[in-house]
């Protein structure tokens, strides 16, 4: 089985990237299951319900989540939906317990998926409760008896160490550990010791020329003259679209690979 991970699709033009180049990359990349983090896509920050329902559409088949995950309030009753293909992070209050973790039934088998917030952004978005390490030792303790095909475990974080340990200590328990919240792809994808299929960050998916999505006009005066300005999300120019793809055995159900895809072009 050949998973596809896309990192962080951002705004309008993360979806126009998805819509314009999706089927191609299937069709050319031989993927069987097509996984996207969620938590930017309207606005640049949570995914309301039709974003969801169009990407859906467009063939994304599991999102996960990150800190902005609840922004959108429309998407509420999906995530609390166990049969609906997304999940917020587990470990970012007392009720995401439920909705960090769920099963999607694929004809290789079941596959479990857990998004988790790192220490940092957790404490910035004042929300976290659970320690990620402690919490998923006990999400997998949970369900030790279940016959998975593959576990993919997704660590949303700031810090490269935290993501780095997360990999290290899951390493041989779940399929794969794959990293996002950067919005920067690094180069360190790699199946690790015990085979359990590792990046730091798989980067993100929209405007290339842009501070991780927003124009670089409102970051520079915020930065520069302290201006209290918002977001502006940039919808022109470059694109690019970065992920990673793992594959399982269909046999083993062992991780056999990860690469990183990193896709760039001029229009759209
Ligand atoms: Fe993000
Ligand atoms: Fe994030």
């Amino acid at each position: 089985m050949r998973i596809l991970y896309i990192g962080d699709v951002v705004g309008s033009f993360g979806v126009r990237v998805l819509k314009s180049k999706l089927n191609e990359l299937k069709n050319d990349q031989k993927i069987d299951l097509i996984v996207a983090q969620s938590e930017n896509v309207t606005n640049g920050k949570g995914i309301s319900a039709a974003d969801f329902k169009y990407l859906k559409d467009l063939g994304v088949d599991f999102f996960t989540g990150g800190n902005h995950s609840f922004v959108e309030s429309s998407i509420n009753v999906y995530l609390d939906n166990p049969s609906e293909p997304i999940i917020g992070p587990a470990n970012y209050d007392h009720r995401s317990k439920t909705i960090g973790v769920k099963e999607l039934q694929t004809k290789y088998g079941k596959i479990l998926f857990v998004s988790l917030l790192g220490q940092i952004v957790g404490k910035d978005s004042g929300l976290l409760t659970v320690n990620p390490l402690k919490l998923i030792d006990q999400i997998l303790e949970e369900r030790k008896q279940i016959d998975y095909f593959a576990k993919i475990v997704n660590i949303h974080g700031d810090f490269s160490s935290e993501k780095v340990v997360m990999g290290h200590y899951l390493d041989g328990r779940v399929s794969a550990v794959i990293g996002d919240h950067w919005h920067v792809p690094t180069a360190d994808a790699r199946l690790l010791s015990s085979k359990t299929a590792y990046i730091s960050d798989v980067g993100m998916t929209g405007a290339l020329d842009s501070s991780l999505g927003v124009k670089y006009e409102v970051i520079i005066a915020r930065w520069r003259d302290n201006l209290k300005n918002r977001h502006i999300l940039e919808d022109s120019g470059s694109w690019q679209l970065n992920g990673v793809i793992v594959e399982i055995d269909n046999q083993s159900k062992k991780p056999v690979l990860i690469e990183g895809l990193n896709l760039r072009g001029e229009n759209l």
